[in-house]
């Protein structure tokens, strides 16, 4: 790749102060195209609310929940909760992000935004299990409760850059979590309700997408070793909820969010266009990077390939059961 223009053409030892300032104008650019193409939505007109009844506790006439009173599959319901669970960290993430982004110019613009639309999805999901009682209330509650006194602290908190490479891939892996649950949930309400995060979701990943590709322009060796790096190590927000090794272990298996699906759907997309594999002209440590980045995708991709079969055995076993 080639310097694009002499104002991204950067001192040979980059800080993430130096990066923040290099990459503030393309950040102005990507908050606009971001504030021009997102369509402004009401989290209310998705939730139907004449399904809700009261919960017993104040009123008399409450109803205690119910398993039988949810539209919701199974796989739907446990991935609802870590989805929920993982946008109700909210507050982390703000702190986490706005610590290493700052608060001025456009990056404070584009880290209240962000934080905003992030709230709705919070607002929505929750609003439409309630009213819907599509999951346990009360251990929805306590899991929140669980989980955010916990806090977040990004892997990547040492490192702006790393942090850009991580939500690229992350907001991505989000969107087909949602647009997977959705699907799976057997409810077309909750799937338009998903279908509309995850659209969000596609946004937000396409900003820092976006400004991954233009620190390829600026530092190529130390982009490729923090997509790297992020890659090699990735691990999705949510891992700290409670029960979330099960529950992920669910959804791979109810085919929400399993290696396929991240290797195919979350990885591959941004790698492509951002073509990180064709980059050329790199120092010895990118070329050192992008090889083992190489490397990793292929073991990643054999991994997938081990989990359809043994997944597609479980298909087979299941169906011979139920014709049995
Ligand atoms: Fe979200
Ligand atoms: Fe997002």
């Amino acid at each position: 790749m080639t310097i694009t223009s002499p104002s991204l053409a950067g001192p040979s030892v980059w800080t993430d102060a130096r990066l923040l300032y290099a990459l503030e104008e393309v950040v102005e650019k990507e908050l606009d195209r971001h504030l021009r193409v997102a369509k402004d939505w009401m989290p209310h007109e998705y939730v139907p609310w004449s399904d809700g009844r009261n919960f017993p506790g104040f009123f008399e006439d409450g109803e205690s929940w119910d398993k039988e009173q949810s539209k919701v599959t199974e796989i739907g319901r446990i991935a609802l909760v870590v989805n929920l669970l993982t946008e109700d960290n909210l507050p982390s993430y703000h702190h986490e992000i706005a610590t290493l982004f700052g608060r001025d110019g456009a990056w404070g613009t584009w880290v209240h935004r962000w934080t905003a639309e992030e709230g709705r999805h919070g607002i929505v999901m929750r609003d439409y299990l309630l009213a819907s009682r599509a999951v346990d209330p009360d251990q929805l509650e306590r899991f929140r409760m669980a989980h955010m006194s916990e806090g977040f602290q990004s892997d990547n908190r040492h490192s702006m850059l790393h942090s850009v490479a991580y939500v690229a891939f992350q907001e991505l892996a989000t969107r087909i979590s949602h647009r997977n649950t959705g699907r799976q949930s057997g409810d077309p309400v909750c799937d338009r309700m998903l279908a509309r995060i995850a659209t969000d979701e596609n946004l937000h990943m396409v900003f820092y997408r976006n400004l991954l590709q233009a620190a390829f322009e600026i530092a190529p060796d130390l982009t490729m070793r923090a997509v790297r790096d992020v890659v090699v190590n990735f691990r999705m927000p949510g891992h700290g909820i409670p029960g979330f090794e099960r529950a992920a272990a669910q959804m791979a298996i109810g085919e929400v969010y399993n290696l396929r699906i991240h290797h195919d759907d979350v990885l591959q997309p941004v790698l492509r266009f951002l073509k990180v594999m064709e980059i050329d002209g790199l120092g010895p440590e990118g070329c050192r990077a992008q090889e083992e980045l190489g490397l990793f995708l292929g073991g990643l991709d054999t991994e997938a390939t081990r989990f359809d079969e043994k997944l597609a055995a479980r298909k087979a076993r299941m169906a011979a059961r139920a014709g049995a």
